[in-house]
């Protein structure tokens, strides 16, 4: 199915690997020009000639890290006016012990995970609805909805953001202006991979013998962890040019974890 969006531009902020860069990929299989962003800017380069050599459209990389003024200010430099912004950062660390959490962990979990959307969507947002076109979608964790004390640094902000995601939503729509939020479960992206392979090595077992262990351990009725594509499709089909009545949702995809009917 055609999305609509040809020649349109997305930001994908916090993109060069995982989740977000599945986004931008399928954006650009769209035919949407990228502005895609990271701190790390080998792997950022990385990414953009990989993603333009892969669909044709131009990529902008632009490092910048949009939890920090200055690195929103410098992707709003380089895309003034994004139809499309895709949101995401890294899985924040896990805390197994609430008591050991600090303020400054506090700070720090807010700046990414809450006050960097907030703030990226504050800037593009009247630019989108003065010509009553934006997308906006935010990656973040099932977490926001499932909450435990290893995640207490990650589901509180996401919460957070859903709320204001939501309050906002509601106000642009008539715009044309449409925000949602993707919950992930769990994804074979570097963290969870990079642990699996240490685990898998600790017991001299093959990768895929652990990832599988994993799976059975957490039940995951889909018999698999995520892949970043299965996040990447429906980011776009959350910015497509059909997703005009779908306002202020947050999906849960996690393979049918928490799926529960209250
Ligand atoms: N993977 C999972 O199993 C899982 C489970 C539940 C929820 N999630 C959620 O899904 C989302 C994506 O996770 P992921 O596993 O795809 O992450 P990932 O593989 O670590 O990718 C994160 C991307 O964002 C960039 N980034 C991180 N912080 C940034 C910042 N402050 N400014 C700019 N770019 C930044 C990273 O590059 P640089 O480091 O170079 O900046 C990287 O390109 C997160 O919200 C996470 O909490 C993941």
């Amino acid at each position: 199915m055609d999305l609509g969006i040809a020649g349109r531009t997305a930001i994908c902020a916090g993109a060069s690997r995982g989740m977000g860069r599945a986004a931008a990929l399928a954006l650009a299989r769209e035919g949407v020009n990228i502005v895609l962003s990271a701190r790390g800017e080998a792997r950022l380069a990385a990414a953009a000639a990989e993603i333009a050599a892969a669909t044709g459209v131009a990529v902008t990389p632009v490092a910048a890290d949009h939890a920090t003024p200055a690195g929103r200010a410098a992707l709003h430099a380089a895309c003034p006016a994004p139809d499309i912004l895709v949101i995401t950062c890294s899985p924040p660390a896990m805390t197994p012990d609430f008591r050991d959490i600090a303020l400054a962990d506090w700070q720090a979990s807010l700046d990414t995970s809450f006050l960097a959307p907030v703030e990226l969507m504050r800037l593009f947002m009247d630019g989108m609805v003065e010509r009553r076109f934006g997308r906006i979608v935010n990656i973040a964790t099932v977490a926001a909805k499932l909450p435990s004390v290893p995640r207490l640094l990650s589901g509180p902000s996401r919460s957070a953001l859903h709320n204001y995601a939501v309050a906002v939503a509601k106000a642009v729509a008539k715009d044309n202006v449409i925000l949602n939020t993707l919950l992930p479960g769990m994804f074979l992206t570097e963290t969870l991979t990079d642990r699996l392979a240490a685990d898998a090595a600790a017991r001299g077992v093959a990768y895929e013998d652990e990832r599988d262990r994993y799976v059975a351990r957490f039940r995951v009725p889909a018999g698999r962890f995520g892949e970043p594509e299965d996040i990447g499709a429906l980011a776009a089909m959350l910015c497509s040019r059909f997703a005009g009545y779908v306002v202020g949702q947050s999906l849960v995809v996690d393979g049918g974890l928490v799926n529960s009917l209250y």
